[in-house]
């Protein structure tokens, strides 16, 4: 006998991605503009939100300056959640913490930087949460979170 085809829920079924982004990047558009460009933190989730809607995805976001709170809502994501988009900023470079929770999360994780962290200081160039990612994209400004939906939305729909 054929073996069935796995059911592929449709859009509607599947639960939003969240959209992570950790500190300091509730100042994109006033910090270092050279580096993380003129767009804030606004301007990037409404671009996700049109880019999620393209593709048939729900989003949910959240930021914050406070490592516990990513980390309580990483472990929320693994109920509530089909995947994950995240900006650790500076807790990619620091926190186990942060791995432990991607990968207790067991969902598909894209890590996505807005600079290319290995044409920036040494001390960026190691992340502690790509272990968990099932990607990365870096140095491509805010574009590099519709690509990481645009990735997310193929994985899911397999
Ligand atoms: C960043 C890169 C990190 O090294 C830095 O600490 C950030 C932002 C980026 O998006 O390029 O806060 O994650």
């Amino acid at each position: 006998m054929a073996a069935k085809a796995a059911r592929r829920p449709p859009a509607s079924e599947t639960k939003p991605v969240l959209v992570l982004n950790g500190p300091n990047l509730n100042m994109l558009g006033k910090r270092q503009p050279e580096i993380y460009g003129r767009e804030t933190l606004v301007d990037v989730e409404a671009a996700c939100r049109t880019e999620a809607k393209r593709l048939g995805l729900g989003v949910e976001f959240l930021q914050s300056n406070h490592e516990g709170a990513l980390v309580d809502r990483i472990q929320a994501a693994r109920e509530q959640n089909s995947g994950i988009v995240i900006n650790a900023g500076a807790y990619t470079h620091t926190s186990v913490a942060l791995l432990d929770a991607l990968n207790a999360a067991e969902l598909p994780a894209v890590e996505v930087h807005l600079s290319n962290i290995y044409k920036r200081e040494a001390f960026r160039h190691h992340s502690y949460i790509s272990p968990a990612a099932v990607g990365v994209i870096a140095g491509l400004g805010s574009q590099g979170y519709l690509l990481a939906l645009q990735a997310l939305a193929r994985l899911l729909a397999r």
